[in-house]
């Protein structure tokens, strides 16, 4: 007669129960405190959702697969928060869909690099990274220079991240294909690179 241990480890069916109960209770501890933590999914004071432009860099940002070599995560370590700034938290990215963060870090970590370099820096580091760091294995993205910011999807793109509770007014929307007229590919991608991570202030 089995018994105890025993009829569980020769019954494969109670045994599967089991243990899917026990890996439901590890994860439900983690999982539901989650549900009721309102900072991780509320917006931190002074972050604003991305305007039209800044918008438009964030998706040739991910177009040009940036964050293939690119973190946007600093760490609560003080070899990152010496490097890069005030760690990341929960709350500033809440205006992020897709969330970039990633852990590839060919190049330095991106998310505090707001406000780091002028425009200009960014249009010749752009053009060609080595024009102004002469060992960067950085690729150009010269091209971007002469797009124009694409106009046409943009009223598509806000209404639906309104819909998902970004925070944008009508006129915002109706307003956004003349933020971008004139505006290249380039343009873009810098604003959004100027406002990545500004929301904090950080002692650079
Ligand atoms: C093949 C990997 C790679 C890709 C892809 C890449 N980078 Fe870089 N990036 C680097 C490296 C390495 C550096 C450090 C050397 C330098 O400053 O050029 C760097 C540096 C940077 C810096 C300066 C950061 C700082 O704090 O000094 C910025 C800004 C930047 N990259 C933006 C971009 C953007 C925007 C794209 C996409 C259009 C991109 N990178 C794509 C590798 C990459």
């Amino acid at each position: 007669m089995a018994t105890g241990h025993e009829k569980i480890e020769t019954n494969i069916g109670l045994m599967a129960i089991l243990t899917i109960l026990v890996i439901s209770i590890g994860g439900l501890v983690q999982i539901v405190p989650l549900f009721f933590m309102q900072h991780t999914t509320t917006a931190i004071e002074g972050l604003e959702p991305y305007n039209a432009l800044q918008l438009t860099g964030r998706d040739i940002y991910i177009r040009e697969s940036c964050n293939a070599c690119h973190s946007q995560m600093i760490r609560p370590f003080r070899a990152e928060t010496e490097r890069y700034g005030h760690y990341s938290v929960a709350g500033e990215f809440v205006y992020d869909r897709p969330f970039l963060w990633g852990s590839k870090r060919t190049g330095p970590d991106l998310h505090r690099v707001g406000g780091r370099y002028s425009d200009e820096w960014h249009r010749v580091h752009l053009n060609n990274p080595r024009d102004v760091v002469p060992e960067s294995i950085m690729p150009g993205y010269p091209w971007l220079e002469e797009s124009p910011a694409d106009a046409e999807t943009i009223v598509k793109k806000m209404e639906v991240l309104k819909m998902l509770g970004h925070p944008y007014t009508d006129e915002q929307i109706a307003n956004s294909p003349k933020a971008l007229e004139g505006k290249t590919e380039q343009d873009a991608l810098i604003a959004y690179l100027q406002v990545l991570g500004t929301a904090i202030k950080t002692r650079r």
